[in-house]
C-alpha cells in the first residue's frame, strides 16, 4: 500500500489515502506522512474506523503524546489511553451530556480560533481527531492557515508583530465564555510564551502564530494586544485561506498546531457527536 496525497489547495489542505491506518505503519512512511504534512499541514483520512489502541499506535509514529492539561485537570475519562482529549458531547455514563453541562460549555471554548496547547511552554506538533459518531448536520470544524497569512500580512502589521512575545492562557478562552476566576486560580496555572511570528520547522515558511489563547503581549497594554489579536485573527481567517472538513465516522484528520488555527463550528446539542483527539509534542528532550 502506498501513501496518496491529493491536495485541496496547492499549500494547504490535502486529502491522504493508500493506507489503512489500523496497521503499524513504519518508519517510511511515518516520515512521507510527515513530509506532505510539512506541506499541507492538514491531512484529511476517510474512512479509518480506528479503536483507541489503534489511534494510540498510529498516533506514536510522530513523537511524545502532549498532555495539555489533562495532568493539571486530572478529569476521569472514558478511554483506556490517559492520553486523549474527550471531544464529544457524552458523559462517562455514555449518554449524552445537557447542554448546560460545565464540561459542554467549557469545550465551547474550542469554537473560538485557537491551537492546541499553546498555553503550554512546550510545542505541541501534530492533533489527530478521529470521528466515531457525528450529528446529522453541523458540527463541522474548520481550519486556516497561519503560513499564508503571515505571507499576505500587510507591510505595517508585519512590522509591528515582529519581535512581539504573546502571553498565551489556558483560562482565557473561558473568561470569553463568561466563566470567572480568581487571580489565585489564574496564577495557579502558568502561562506560556511565544513569539507572534515564528518559522516553521519542516518547511522553513514564516507563521502568524496568534490563537485565542493570547490573552497579553509583552510590552503592550492589555487593550491593545486584545484588539491586535483580534484584528490578526480576522486577516488569518479570511474565507480563502479555510479549510472546512465535513464529518463523517470513520474520518481521521490531522493538523500541525504550529502553523494553523482551527476552531469547531455549531450542532444541535441533543445529538451526539463523539470525536476524541491525541496531540503530540516535541520531545523536551530534543532527541
Ligand atoms: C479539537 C477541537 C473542534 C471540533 O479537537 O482540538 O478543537 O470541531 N475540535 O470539535
Ligand atoms: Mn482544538
Amino acid at each position: 500500500m502506498e501513501l496518496k496525497i491529493a491536495p485541496v489547495t496547492e499549500s494547504f489542505a490535502a486529502e491522504a489515502s493508500g493506507l489503512d491506518l489500523r496497521q503499524p505503519i513504519g518508519a517510511e512512511t511515518a516520515s512521507e506522512i510527515e513530509e506532505a504534512m510539512n506541506k499541507y499541514a492538514v491531512l484529511v483520512w476517510r474512512d479509518q474506523p480506528l479503536d483507541d489502541d489503534q489511534h494510540m499506535a498510529f498516533t506514536k509514529w510522530f513523537g511524545p503524546l502532549d498532555m495539555g492539561l489533562l495532568n493539571v485537570t486530572k478529569k476521569p475519562n472514558r478511554f483506556k489511553h490517559a492520553g486523549f482529549v474527550d471531544i464529544a458531547n457524552v458523559g462517562i455514563d455514555g449518554e449524552i451530556m445537557a447542554r448546560d453541562h460545565s464540561t459542554v460549555t467549557s469545550s465551547m471554548a474550542n469554537r473560538f480560533w485557537h491551537t492546541d496547547s499553546s498555553f503550554m511552554q512546550t510545542v505541541a506538533i501534530y492533533s489527530l481527531l478521529s470521528a466515531r459518531v457525528v450529528p446529522e448536520t453541523g458540527g463541522d470544524t474548520e481550519f486556516t492557515d497561519m503560513r499564508a497569512a503571515w505571507d499576505t500580512l500587510p507591510d505595517d502589521l508585519r512590522t509591528m508583530v515582529t519581535g512581539l512575545v504573546g502571553e498565551h492562557h489556558p483560562l482565557y478562552s473561558r473568561i470569553l465564555l463568561g466563566n470567572t476566576y480568581s487571580d489565585e486560580q489564574m496564577a495557579s496555572i502558568p502561562p506560556a510564551h511565544w513569539p507572534l511570528v515564528r518559522t516553521h520547522p519542516g518547511s522553513g515558511r514564516r507563521y502568524l502564530f496568534t490563537p485565542i489563547h493570547v490573552h497579553r503581549i509583552e510590552g503592550m497594554s492589555m487593550a491593545e494586544a486584545r484588539v491586535l489579536v483580534n484584528e490578526l485573527i480576522e486577516h488569518a481567517t479570511q474565507p480563502q485561506f479555510v479549510h472546512r472538513h465535513r464529518w463523517q465516522a470513520g474520518d481521521l484528520v490531522m493538523w500541525d498546531n504550529r502553523c494553523t488555527l482551527h476552531r469547531g463550528r455549531r450542532f444541535d446539542y441533543t445529538q451526539r457527536r463523539d470525536l476524541r483527539r491525541t496531540t503530540t509534542m516535541e520531545d523536551p528532550a530534543g532527541a
